[in-house]
């Protein structure tokens, strides 16, 4: 079979694209024959080494999937061969088959494809706790959504709008993202320019947003916390596409009066399954009742992986990118 490996850390140099023997599941494992891969800006950390885990090389890269189930383990119970499935892993996923662990493989209802599976799961489990169980946002709220253009941006928008936040300000670096942030109903404000902080502080009649969805780090990061903050606000950090970490003092934090909050995905999957379960089906439905329109990004084959990641990383991705095997 097909893959994207590596066996360094490093820039898109480091991809190759190889031929591999397709792997035999373990007691507790299934394979699945892979139809859709979603990238996530984690797979770019992951290549380069700067992940919240550490990479493990050599490996085949990829960490999120959906396709059929094509073999299972003597000891897997959750799935049989020829059920369609979403799946996560720790790697794997950029394959025509991937081994998961029978624990991180989800059974699809019909209504999904394995397309929209890859573009909803994490980036709208992501905008979902974000929004509600982290970010607690209530109607009637102004709610800043950062790098709105992208993956979990556009569902953030739309997701925010349904729960009936009161204004909706996404940013994003150019104007053909900020024409998709504003199609989406929200008002739309480049945080490249200088005076970016001035133009959301003045949509805002200068009080600040109530809840700030941060992804970015650095500049953005503290602007956001210390100018766009409104009194008693909360941010969720969730992401440092810029790989600018911020160190903050406690009594800084003691002193404004706003709430920080830590935001991670991965520890759903590991501890929190059936949250993972339910909140899917939170998720589809805002789809399958028209609230939500995931945004997919033009799919990419395996053998142009490399073309994928760049896209991404040089920010020309609009909604969810997928590679499909
Ligand atoms: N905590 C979690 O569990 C979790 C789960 C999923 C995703 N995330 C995070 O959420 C964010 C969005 O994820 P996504 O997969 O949907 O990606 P995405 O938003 O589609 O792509 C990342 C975006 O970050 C923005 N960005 C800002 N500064 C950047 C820089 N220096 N280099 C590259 N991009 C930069 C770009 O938008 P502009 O061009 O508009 O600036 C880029 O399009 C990412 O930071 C990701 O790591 C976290």
């Amino acid at each position: 079979m097909k893959a994207i490996w590596i066996d360094s850390l490093g820039g898109p140099e480091v991809m190759q694209v190889i031929d591999m023997p397709i792997p035999e599941p373990g007691r507790k494992e299934v394979r699945i024959k892979v139809e859709s891969v979603g990238l996530n800006y984690s797979d770019i950390m992951i290549r380069e080494g700067r992940y919240l885990q550490r990479t493990e090389l050599p490996q085949v890269l990829g960490r999120e999937l959906a396709g059929v189930v094509d073999a299972v383990g003597p000891e897997v119970t959750r799935v049989q061969p020829g059920q369609r499935v979403y799946a996560t892993s720790a790697s794997g996923a950029l394959a025509e088959y991937c081994i998961a662990h029978q624990g991180a493989v989800f059974p699809l209802p019909d209504a999904m494809t394995s397309d929209l599976a890859v573009a909803l799961i994490v980036q709208g489990l992501t905008a979902l706790h974000c929004l509600d169980h982290h970010g607690r946002l209530n109607a009637g709220e102004t709610v800043l959504i950062h790098a709105a253009a992208g993956g979990v941006g556009t569902l953030a928008i739309q997701m925010a709008r349904h729960f009936g936040a009161g204004k909706i300000i996404g940013t994003a670096s150019s104007e053909a993202k900020l024409a998709v942030i504003r199609e989406l109903g929200a008002e739309a404000v480049n945080y490249t320019e200088p005076d970016w902080a001035d133009q959301v502080l003045a949509l805002t009649g200068g009080r600040g947003a109530d809840l700030i969805l941060e992804s970015v780090g650095g500049e953005v990061f503290w602007t956001s916390y210390r100018r766009l903050l409104a009194f008693a606000g909360r941010i969720v950090i969730f992401g440092i596409a810029s790989t600018e970490v911020n160190q903050l003092h406690t009594n800084e934090i003691l002193r404004r009066n706003k709430t920080i909050i830590g935001y991670f995905l991965g520890e759903y999957f590991e501890k929190a399954r059936d949250h993972v379960v339910r909140d899917t089906a939170r998720v589809l439905e805002m789809v399958l009742s028209g609230a939500v329109k995931p945004i997919i990004d033009t799919p990419f084959s395996l053998e142009n992986a490399v073309d994928a990641f760049n896209h991404m990383q040089n920010r020309k991705n609009i909604g969810k990118v997928i590679i499909k095997p």
